[in-house]
């Protein structure tokens, strides 16, 4: 017998980003959901019935007197495994916060009971709003999640955020909550993720790399997302998508990366070093390019030492914070962990085995996390985002319990 599949009630309110709706649809049947979509009336004229009709492989439906006999406004939200609204305005996040029941939507957020997903589009000035704030707020106390637009042009000639994230990570999004049931045990919380490799400028066209990919700190945001989190990314060079609600920082060398980590690790409950980071810079920039000399021998290149970032960290933090290191190792893995642990000051340290084919670039990893109270948990090869789920478990457990106000 096969198990049935997840069903889905798909959301639409009236924004321009509704064609964007189309795609998550889209990933969501195809990857074996059933989906029923509910726009809200103004919401078709942005894209039409037919098209959701087609998509869906299901009737659509905007208000409660279609199909009386069945009670859909009861029967949509009662059935559905996940509801996930994209685009939300700030019309039916209003309305979704003080509970009103005007419309299918509307009404199926009331009699949903399992996760509720919001994902807002908007223009800045909507989406700053104090109402909208409160609303966005009032929504996350009840246990929705609510994602964060991510920033950029908007409809029109203006930019910031309120635009919605790409619907391949809002599909992403869908399917971490579905696999979690909705867990959110970092609702409230503030992490703090670093990801992919800094580079340390030589001249205008040259640098000093690393082959970090930045696909397991992107793995280690998009996940504390679903949990609920607020998070920074504090991204060095990463060639990915924006993970869906992350709040992106963008740096390039390990000075810009100790910059950032150290500003939003002031305010943050969590801090995950997954970025590989320069020990090294060259001791001087060339502000022009080098040229070879006929003849002559190559300069050598002068080096420096960097901030050790996580080391600073672990030495001067706020109250309760817990952070989290990475260890690349190529020998004596384990023993080479535990004397990183100790050094950097660390709560945890996941570490793992580097090599030409391990790790960097691969969507698998595995991976040992040793913890500075001793504990050891071993991670066996498998996806990076199992792994960052792991290493949140790990966290979740030494966060202090929320403060009361
Ligand atoms: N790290 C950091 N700042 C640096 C170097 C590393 O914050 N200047 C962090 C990395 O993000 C990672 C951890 O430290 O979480 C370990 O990085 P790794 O390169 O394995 O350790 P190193 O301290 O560089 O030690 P070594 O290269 O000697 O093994």
């Amino acid at each position: 017998m096969t198990s049935p599949k997840p069903r889905v009630v798909l959301g639409v309110s009236a924004g321009i980003a509704a064609y964007k709706a189309c795609e998550l649809l889209r990933r969501l049947t195809e990857s074996g959901h059933d989906v029923t979509v509910v726009p809200t009336a103004d919401a078709l004229r942005f894209v039409g019935e037919p098209t959701w009709a087609a998509l869906s492989g299901r009737p659509v439906s905007a208000q409660v007197w279609d199909g009386v006999a069945d009670v859909p406004h009861v029967r949509l939200g009662q059935n559905a495994d996940l509801v996930f609204v994209a685009p939300a305005t700030a019309d039916l996040l209003a309305k979704a916060a003080h509970g009103l029941a005007d419309d299918l939507l509307t009404n199926t957020l009331l009699t949903a009971r399992c996760p509720v997903v919001f994902a807002p589009a908007m223009h800045t000035e909507m989406w700053q709003h104090p109402a909208t704030q409160a609303n966005v707020a009032t929504l996350r106390d009840r246990g929705a999640i609510v994602v964060e637009p991510a920033s950029g042009r908007l409809t029109g000639k203006d930019t910031g955020p309120g635009r919605l994230p790409d619907p391949a990570e809002l599909f992403e999004v869908a399917r971490h909550v579905l696999a979690r049931g909705g867990a959110r045990d970092l609702a409230g919380r503030h992490v703090v993720v670093s990801a992919g490799g800094t580079r340390e400028a030589i001249d205008p066209v040259r640098f000093i790399g690393n082959r970090s990919s930045g696909l397991q700190g992107y793995a280690l945001a998009r996940t504390a997302v679903t949990r609920g989190a607020r998070v920074t990314l504090v991204s060095a060079n990463v060639a990915l998508p924006d993970p869906a609600g992350a709040e992106i920082v963008a740096v390039g060398s390990a000075e810009e990366m100790h910059k950032a980590v150290v500003s939003a690790a002031a305010s943050a409950d969590a801090v995950v070093m997954a970025a590989a980071v320069a020990d090294f810079r060259p001791a001087g920039y060339r502000d022009s390019k080098i040229k070879k000399t006929e003849g002559a021998e190559p300069e050598p290149i002068r080096l420096v030492k960097n901030p050790d970032i996580l080391a600073e960290l672990g030495g001067n933090r706020p109250a309760g914070q817990v952070i989290v290191g990475f260890a690349a190792e190529t020998d004596d893995v384990l023993a080479n962990g535990r004397a990183k642990l100790a050094r950097k000051g660390s709560d945890l340290l996941v570490v793992n085995q580097v090599g030409e084919d391990l790790v960097f670039g691969r969507p698998d990893n595995a991976a040992v996390i040793l913890g500075a109270d001793g504990s050891h948990t071993e991670v066996p090869r498998g996806a990076k985002e199992a792994l960052a789920e792991i290493v949140w478990d790990l966290v979740a457990a030494r966060l202090r319990p929320p403060s009361p106000d």
